[in-house]
């Protein structure tokens, strides 16, 4: 049986063969793969394919709100979970649309267009989200690309380019601290809003001596997270395996704790994640 219940998704496909694969559900990215074939991103064993469930991997989108930071009960908002229309698609780019419901807007009563586009490149994955307030009042929002990363082992993994960086600590409290090392490495439950980062980070394997740069456009913030073992088991009752933090780390590039985009009626915001391959070697020598 087809674990992904026959859901709607387009394979896209670059020129020296990388491929990415999205559902129309949530505009879910769920697989990136290099020009080698190598997958770079997690999916839990035991995501569920069942809207609106979000899909437990890839990329899902937290829209129009990060967490709770915004006035939703649910966390990460409801783009995850709702069914997105193509709007145009190409064999290797697809743009996707989503308009809120009339059940959505009695939760969030604002009108908007979020566009998703979503572009695989040679050892490159790119996706641009556009929102448009097409309401008559001021639209607030926070967001996020909420990357899983595939990861060889957690013990052999780390983020790199956060040195220096205010962050919150969403496990101890509001306190806002700096970022001590140029690794951030992981050894326990890691949950950490980064605040105004800089645009280029990095997710390192030693593993495979491969690193993912991570290029984010007005998404100024970044979440770092691993749920390690005692959450691991907590989750693993429903989407994911109590063992699966060992080979997965997640990086959001977000509007999150840097504060909310607010647009007025009729305008627009762009932003934009660009991930590329590279071996750790090359980075090393640049
Ligand atoms: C992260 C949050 O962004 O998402 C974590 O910082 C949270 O606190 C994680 O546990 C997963 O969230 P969800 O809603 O997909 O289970």
């Amino acid at each position: 049986t087809d674990p992904s219940n026959g859901l709607k998704k387009l394979v896209l496909k670059s020129a020296q063969g990388s491929t990415a694969e999205v559902y129309l559900h949530g505009a879910h990215v769920t697989s990136w793969k290099s020009n080698s074939g190598e997958e770079q991103l997690f999916v839990s064993k035991k995501a569920v394919f069942r809207p609106p469930k979000a899909i437990r991997g890839g990329i899902p989108i937290c829209f129009p709100q990060f967490g709770h930071l915004g006035p939703l009960e649910q966390q990460h908002g409801f783009a995850r979970n709702s069914p997105f229309e193509v709007e145009a698609a190409t064999s290797a780019s697809a743009t996707l649309v989503l308009r809120p419901s009339a059940e959505q807007l009695e939760l969030f009563p604002h009108s908007f267009e979020l566009r998703v586009k979503v572009t695989v490149g040679d050892d490159e994955l790119q996706q641009e989200l556009t929102v448009q307030n097409t309401g008559a009042d001021p639209l607030p929002f926070t967001t996020a690309l909420h990357t899983y990363f595939a990861i060889t082992s957690i013990d052999k993994a780390y983020v790199a380019g956060l040195q220096g960086v205010p962050y919150i600590d969403t496990l101890k409290g509001r306190d806002v601290l700096t970022q001590q090392q140029e690794q951030v490495r992981f050894q326990q439950e890691v949950d950490c809003i980064y605040i105004n980062t800089p645009s280029e980070l990095k997710v390192v394997d030693e593993g495979r001596q491969e690193v993912v740069v991570i290029r984010k456009e007005a998404l100024p913030d970044a979440i770092v997270w691993n749920p390690w073992v005692a959450k691991s088991k907590a989750m693993s009752s429903g989407d994911f395996g109590y063992d699966e933090f060992e080979s997965m780390l997640c990086v959001e590039a977000a509007v999150a704790a840097s504060g909310a985009v607010t647009l007025a009626p009729g305008e627009s915001w762009a932003g934009k994640q660009t991930l590329r391959l590279a071996k750790l070697e090359q980075l090393k020598r640049n």
